[in-house]
């Protein structure tokens, strides 16, 4: 069977960022917040994918980076929805949606790496999507659109990465019409995290130090006013990219203790990745 990527998963396998910087895509500067490091570490990431001008190397780029076919399978996409994805990186999944979606549909994407969203624009005037896909620079906790817009809203490894979780989770219900999804995929934590690696920058920026439990995602989702609370867990499915030491050596992790624990930590199961729809009332 072919084995499904995660994003989280493409961007340890690639190195991502080494054609533009000798650091890997998420390395943090200690003096930022950790909002800056996330937002600096996928600007680097997108940016280093728009300096390729050629719409064919973009797309080979990008294949590292299509939407999990989990997500896509739940999601359904078909002519006329309106479609939200948060944190919406290189476009590829908006993009996706909206050759589904149209000729009355919206995909529209939203994140805060400017270069992200310069990137997803310039795709979907490549692909002639200009009138169905929509890319806007905003942030998960303030979205730019009115009460009740969209028939579902998507993230796909973002929800890890937001430190005010249960305000991102409000705000993607606002948006939804009542009836509508949100579907979730996630990097989920299988066993209580050692407070070291919740610490470590890095780790919070390739979607591991910042995950909670599937347990804690159910609860923040009933809290925002989801039902019919489903969750998939498709940690298998990744299991080969969250249980070795080639990804410590991918992290580039400079301390051996800190390495060590990942390690151990991955062994244990401790890291899943998992998908979660609820539905607005
Ligand atoms: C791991 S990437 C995933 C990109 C895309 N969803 C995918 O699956 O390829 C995370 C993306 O979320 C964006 N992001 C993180 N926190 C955000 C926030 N608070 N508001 C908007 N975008 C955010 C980042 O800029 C980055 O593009």
């Amino acid at each position: 069977m072919k084995k499904e990527k995660s994003c989280c998963e493409s961007s340890v396998d690639a190195n991502c960022c080494e054609p533009i910087s000798a650091e890997s895509c998420c390395q943090p500067i200690d003096t930022e917040s950790v909002e800056e490091a996330v937002k600096r570490s996928y600007g680097q990431l997108w940016a280093s994918q728009l300096a390729h001008k050629s719409a064919s190397s973009r797309k080979k780029l990008a294949s590292m980076f299509t939407a999990h076919r989990g997500l896509l399978k739940e999601l359904k996409p078909r002519e006329g929805m309106k479609v939200l994805d948060i944190g919406s990186g290189n476009g590829e999944t908006v993009l996706t949606i909206a050759e589904k979606v149209k000729p009355n549909g919206k995909a529209v994407g939203v994140d805060f790496s400017p270069e992200g969203i310069e990137l997803s624009k310039e795709k979907a005037k490549e692909r002639e999507l200009e009138d169905v896909a929509e890319f806007h620079l905003a942030d998960a906790a303030e979205l730019p659109f009115p009460d009740n817009t969209f028939d579902a809203v998507i993230s796909e490894c973002v929800v890890s990465l937001i430190q005010d979780k249960q305000r991102a989770l409000r705000e993607k219900v606002r948006v939804l019409k009542p009836g509508g999804r949100v579907i979730m995929h996630d990097v989920v934590t299988l066993a209580p995290m050692p407070k070291s690696l919740r610490e470590n920058r890095k780790l919070y920026c390739d979607c591991v130090g910042g995950a909670v439990s599937l347990e804690e995602y159910v609860e923040m989702m009933k809290k925002a006013g989801l039902t019919n609370i489903k969750t998939v867990d498709f940690t298998k499915g990744v299991k080969k990219m969250i249980n070795l030491d080639v990804v410590v050596k991918a992290l580039n992790v400079k301390d051996d203790k800190t390495a060590q624990e990942i390690v151990n930590f991955a062994r244990k199961g401790g890291v899943g990745y998992a998908l979660l729809v609820g539905t607005k009332k």
